[in-house]
């Protein structure tokens, strides 16, 4: 596949290396262009030459088909690898570049002034980190960046609208960071959101004890139809009476963003009101890129995502993951220019320790058509390596239904299509619909589903998703694409959830409630299993779709939604409203545990 790298590195010692090396790197072709400027953001000015930006090259993985083949190899219950993750070491030895590739971009960041040797070179290679000056960027990739401010947040970046490669590049480059994608951690949708006008319930205790008292085929009281605590999550999801023991291999991470920090003495009330028994229990935090942990300054989303996890997985190690950014770009100060991009230097830290947590959640996300197409596909890439080492991912799916807003598509042409959003639309990610009431539980009218337009639907639920769009028929026909990695996945409850926050309870909803709180559920899943001498669970996917099923409770009513239709419906079998359903502990320990 790769072109003739050595016989054209090999004109770089001849005579004629100068024409001929300022001809191909001048030669370029467009990488990733928008029709307009992305929705939200605005044109603030221009920035000044000198100033630098951190740019992340992705370079081409050059076995990235063998580590998605080895990727499902350990994740499908019938084959003989199943659970045999690979290591640190085994997975970069996949991902690496071709050392020609390495070449080739070495030469060209040198052909622009580039100190190659002071590069950071990340998940074996194949992310190379420079400082560079805007200026050298601009005649890099042949563009003009300018800084863009997004009102509804206050936010600043330096980003740009399009950006070019030269010709010889695009096969060895996947994606060049900042450049077109535009989205900050604060400019980012959280998936959350405070319910103003629900009562919040002080404390419950003694309603959790009564429930523990009847036993795991309780039927889950009637209250939980609008007040969640974790004593109705842990009746209805059948994991009142798991005691996890595995606690010194196990690990829950929850995925965090700037700004947002989960607060230890929060933890305490809420463990004081709804989860006695946890009193005491607690959470490390990871800071990584600077990131903070102002315990003066409780975010919603992080006490949302701790306190669920906790109160459900208790006394698994849970760890926040506090990622910071450079500091924010404020356009008159001389400080360094700020990429604030939200998953990549998560992902490569944590890809860059030798174990990493079993179990993850993350609650956030963006319309998968703000998110450039080679950005979304290297970010999903990573996502895939994580789930071959072992790990098993949630991502809320989204709280606008089919799609938020006019949902009109970015491509010049104005139409009206759902919106699905990334990384939800990642096929490497489990993605979390939500759910209210109970008995029976109903699909949560945000709950996000959809159908992504990027990534092609994955083997393992093409019998499940073909069985939906066939009874589906003609119903918002042309409103998605029918050949999309389609999700949710599963589901859980997302609204009346009972969190504390600055010592006080408020009422939150969202598909942010729904994903930690299958986390949690997955992460006692992972404890049994660890306890019983087995592998952990790791991409969950292909034994959710196949196995695992029956030990998901199907969610057969409501809808979702947006884009100025009903949405889709959900109904028996998998549905992109709550996917598979919801899980059911008990059941599935018995299946896959
Ligand atoms: C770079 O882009 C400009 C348009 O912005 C174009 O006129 C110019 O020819 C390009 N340079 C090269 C070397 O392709
Ligand atoms: C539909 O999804 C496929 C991937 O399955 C993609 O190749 C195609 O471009 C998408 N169509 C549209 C209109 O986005
Ligand atoms: C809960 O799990 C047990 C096994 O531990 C199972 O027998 C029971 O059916 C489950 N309860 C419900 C309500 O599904």
């Amino acid at each position: 596949m790769l072109l003739t790298p050595i016989l054209l590195l090999g004109a770089l010692s001849s005579a004629t290396a100068k024409p001929l090396l300022t001809k191909r790197w001048d030669d370029f072709e467009v990488k990733h262009a928008w029709d307009e400027v992305p929705k939200g953001w605005q044109l603030h000015g221009s920035v000044p030459s000198d100033r630098t930006i951190d740019m992340r090259i992705g370079l081409k993985q050059d076995r990235f088909d063998e580590l998605v083949s080895a990727l499902y190899e350990v994740s499908d219950p019938l084959h003989a690898k199943y659970g045999q993750h690979l290591s640190k070491e085994e997975v970069e030895a996949l991902v690496a570049p071709h050392p020609d590739t390495v070449d080739l971009v070495d030469s060209w960041l040198a052909a622009h002034g580039v100190d190659t040797t002071s590069a950071q070179r990340d998940n074996g290679g194949s992310w190379v980190s420079v400082t560079v000056t805007i200026e050298q960027a601009s005649r890099m990739l042949n563009t003009t960046y300018n800084v863009y401010r997004h009102p509804q947040s206050d936010e600043y970046v330096v980003r740009t609208t399009s950006y070019s490669l030269p010709r010889i590049l695009h096969e060895h480059i996947g994606v060049v960071s900042p450049t077109t994608y535009f989205s900050t951690m604060r400019s980012m949708k959280a998936t959350s959101f405070i319910q103003a006008d629900a009562e919040p319930v002080q404390d419950d205790l003694e309603f959790a004890s009564k429930l523990a008292a009847l036993g795991p085929l309780a039927t889950v009281p009637t209250s939980c139809n609008t007040v969640i605590t974790p004593a109705c999550l842990r009746a209805l999801y059948n994991t009142s009476t798991y005691t996890p023991t595995a606690t010194a291999r196990n690990s829950l991470g929850v995925a965090g963003y700037l700004d947002e920090f989960a607060n230890r003495a929060d933890l305490q009330t809420f463990f004081s009101r709804f989860r006695a028994d946890a009193a005491g229990g607690t959470f490390q935090t990871v800071r990584l890129n600077g990131g903070g942990d102002d315990q003066n300054n409780p975010g919603v989303e992080a006490n949302l995502d701790i306190q669920y996890t906790e109160g459900i997985s208790f006394p698994t190690p849970n760890i926040y993951y506090s990622t910071g950014g450079s500091p924010p770009f404020i356009p008159d100060s001389e400080t360094p220019t700020n990429t604030n991009e939200p998953y990549l230097d998560w992902l490569n830290f944590v890809l860059a320790q030798s174990s990493v947590p079993q179990t993850f959640t993350t609650s956030y996300g963006d319309d998968e058509q703000t998110v450039p197409q080679d950005y979304a596909l290297n970010v999903c890439n990573l996502f895939a390596q994580l789930g071959a080492r072992g790990s098993s991912i949630m991502f809320s799916s989204g709280d606008s239904g089919v799609g938020g807003g006019d949902c009109r598509t970015n491509d010049g042409k104005n139409t009206v299509r759902f919106q699905p959003a990334f990384p939800a639309s990642c096929p490497f990610v489990t993605t979390v619909g939500g759910t209210i009431r109970v008995n029976p539980e109903v699909a949560v009218s945000f709950s996000g589903g959809g159908f992504s337009n990027y990534f092609a639907r994955p083997s393992y639920q093409s019998t499940a998703v073909t069985t939906f769009l066939q009874g589906l028929g003609t119903t918002n026909q042309g409103l998605f694409n029918t050949t999309g990695r389609a999700y949710p996945d599963v589901a859980a409850q997302g609204q009346g959830f009972q969190v504390v926050v600055g010592g006080r309870v408020i009422s939150v909803g969202g598909t942010s409630a729904s994903s930690p709180t299958f986390a949690g559920v997955i992460s006692l899943l992972n404890d049994f299993r660890l306890a019983n001498g087995k592998s952990p669970l790791g991409f969950l996917n292909p034994i959710l779709y196949s196995t695992g099923a029956a030990g998901l409770n199907d969610i057969t009513s409501g809808r979702n939604p947006g884009c100025g239709t009903n949405g889709f419906t959900a109904g028996t079998g998998w549905d992109p409203v709550t996917g598979l359903g919801t899980p059911d502990f008990g059941k599935l320990q018995t299946l896959i545990g």
